[in-house]
């Protein structure tokens, strides 16, 4: 445990759940954004899965980054890029970024979010990466993209 994250868990008492939600604005306010690395310090003090801590924050808008990391990856969830298995692609990107939707770390190295349309919904399915439009996803693609950004240190198109 850092000594941030040392420092504002202690002002709670471990294992009382219901300080989850002071717990997140704390972390929120003074780190600027919401990590795995935090959602695991919180769940070892507070007692609480990982994915239930997940679940909370991701519901509450306070809880979403304020800044942008880069890059920012935006993956389109409407209907036609629904279709053509955006849910996938966004599924495969938090993999490979190992991070989770609407969240930026501390650093800011990416963000992930996702949108309801880039009216070009005859290329399906679509994702941006920073101001660049990628039509036709597909993991395959997918993988090429991220591995292109690691040689172009994260501009990306
Ligand atoms: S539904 Fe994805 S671009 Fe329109």
């Amino acid at each position: 445990m850092d000594e941030v994250a040392g420092k504002i868990l202690r002002k709670y008492p471990a294992g009382k759940k219901h300080n989850l939600i002071p717990i997140l604005q704390e972390f929120k306010k003074q780190s600027g954004g919401l990590s795995d690395e935090i959602f695991r310090e919180i769940s070892n003090y507070l007692n609480i899965p990982v994915n239930k801590i997940h679940g909370v924050s991701s519901f509450y808008d306070q809880f979403r980054p304020a800044g942008k990391g880069k890059p920012q990856f935006r993956v389109c969830c409407g209907t036609n890029c629904h279709l053509e298995g955006s849910g996938q692609i966004l599924k495969q990107l938090e993999e490979l970024q190992k991070s989770r939707t609407g969240y930026t770390g501390r650093d800011s190295r990416f963000s992930i979010e996702t949108v309801t349309c880039f009216g070009a919904c005859s290329n399906s399915p679509v994702i941006s990466i920073n101001d660049g439009l990628h039509t036709k996803i597909t993991k395959e693609t997918l993988i090429k993209l991220i591995d292109s950004l690691k040689e172009d240190g994260g501009k990306g198109r």
